[in-house]
Order: C-alpha cells, then structure tokens, then sequence
C-alpha cells in the first residue's frame, strides 16, 4: 500500500507518516520544509517531496512523483495546516485569514482534486483523511478565521466523500482538540496559557500524537471500509462543552 502524507515534516503528520510506514505502507512525505522532510526520510526511508499545497501545479507535481517512484496511491492524509494568526475578528488583519484559507482550504480542494484523479485512474479505490479541528465546531476566542477555514474543510469531505464513493474511494477527517506539537508549542508553553486550554478538556489533559494516530490508521484502513464523510472528533470530550 501506498501513502501520502501532506505536513509530513509536521507534528501530527510526521506521527501518522511513521505510524503508516511502521504498518507496512510505501509512504510519501510532502511538505514545504526541506529539513523536516530530509529527516522523515532519514528516519524510516520516506519519499521526500517537496510540495507546497497551495500550488496546483506543485501538487501535480508532488502527486505524480510520488505514483512514479511507489506505485498507486491508495491512502492520502491531509495533515498540512497553519492557523495563520491569532486576534479577534474585528482587529485580525485579513492576511491571516487568507494564509490559513490558501492552505487548509485551498490545499484541501487541490489534494481532493489530484489524488482523487490519481485515484480514479489507478480503478483501485483508496482512503483520504483531512485532519480538520475541534475548532470547526466550537468557537475559541481568536481563532474564529482559522476555524472556518476548518469548517469549510468539512464541507469538502463530506461532499468529495459523496462524489467519490462510486470509485470506491472513502474520505473521512478527524477533529482533534489541542495537541501537543510544534503548531502549539508557543502558545501551550507557558502554564497561565496552557490551563484554560486543559479546564475545557473533560479527560483532563491535552492530546499528543500518540492519541490521534490510531483513529487516523483506523479511518485509512479496510476496518473502516463502510465508513464514509464523517468527522471524528479526538477531542478528551472538549466537544461536550458549549464554548
Ligand atoms: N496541534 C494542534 O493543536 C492541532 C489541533 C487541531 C488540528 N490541527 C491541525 O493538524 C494539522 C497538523 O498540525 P500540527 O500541529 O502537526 O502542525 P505543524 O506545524 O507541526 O505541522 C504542519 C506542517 O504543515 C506544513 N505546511 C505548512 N504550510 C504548508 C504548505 N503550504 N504546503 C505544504 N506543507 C505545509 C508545515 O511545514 C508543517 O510541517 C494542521 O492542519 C492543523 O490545523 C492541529
């Protein structure tokens, strides 16, 4: 089997890359960061591709090389992300809102489009998984742009689930609630900051990778096979609260 893992130099793309690899799967690191992805492929002998995903032509791009050197794609996971920027909507500069458009949301669309052709051409079926976020469903003060961006993720997998579902070829997200990576670890590092992030999660703590690689697995593999355009929250409960 054949992955490809976009944020794959990242936090939570990089677990899923070595969960992945560890699984047997032929696995394809795309990102922007040449170090991050020179060090997947030094550790587990990843395909490193350089892709932004914002750019159509890079994604082609990407995608073909990655059907070139392993084979068909069969499993795509989406995890290239950024937040773009905190502060509230009136005062947020609008840049920050079209930084995190261009990747969560135009990226998403590009992906759909390309893997799933790819997909459709290889008459092999496949998995996607969109690591969307809690966010999209709950709102956090300064965070309102970059959970819409997310929500409008969503409405691409449930809609790109529907039209792909006769070439066999399942799209799913999962919604994780604060993890505990690169993305977050300014924000999370000091402890005043850090607490009201950890009172709004009922299990008690934040995530870490290792909490959301077995659903991401599950959702990429034939355990899942009837499982189609859902979100999943990984969230500790954090969902349960209204705010
Ligand atoms: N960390 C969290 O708390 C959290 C919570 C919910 C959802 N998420 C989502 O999970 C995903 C991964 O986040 P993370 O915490 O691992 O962050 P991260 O910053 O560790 O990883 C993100 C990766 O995406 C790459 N990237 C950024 N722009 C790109 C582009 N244009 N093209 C290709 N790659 C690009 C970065 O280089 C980085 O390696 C993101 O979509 C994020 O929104 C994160």
């Amino acid at each position: 089997m054949v992955a490809l893992v976009t944020g794959g130099a990242g936090g939570i793309g990089g677990a899923i890359a070595t969960a992945l690899a560890g699984r047997g799967h032929r696995v394809a690191v795309a990102d922007v960061d040449p170090v991050g992805l020179a060090r997947k492929a030094d550790e587990f002998g990843a395909l490193p591709v350089e892709m932004d995903v914002r750019d159509e032509a890079a994604v082609r791009e990407g995608v073909a090389k990655t059907v070139a050197e392993l084979g068909p794609i069969d499993v795509l996971v989406h995890a290239a992300g950024v937040v773009g920027g905190v502060g509230p909507l009136l005062a947020l500069p609008v840049a920050a809102l079209d930084a995190a458009y261009a990747v969560n949301v135009r990226g998403t669309f590009l992906l759909t489009r390309v893997v799933g052709e790819a997909m459709i051409t290889a008459r092999r079926g496949g998995a996607m998984v969109h690591i969307s976020s809690a966010g999209s469903f709950q709102p956090t003060v300064g965070l309102g742009h970059y959970e819409a961006t997310k929500a409008a993720m969503n409405a691409l997998v449930r809609s790109a689930a529907l039209e792909l579902a006769p070439h066999g070829i399942r799209v799913n997200a999962v919604a994780p609630g604060p993890v505990e990576t690169p993305l977050t670890a300014a924000a999370l590092a000091d402890p005043a900051a850090r607490a009201p992030w950890v009172e709004r999660i009922p299990l008690g703590r934040l995530a870490t990778t290792d909490d959301l690689v077995p659903a991401v697995l599950l959702l990429t593999s034939l355990e899942a096979r009837h499982v189609t355009g859902t979100v999943l929250p990984i969230d500790g409960g954090q969902l349960l609260r209204s705010v």
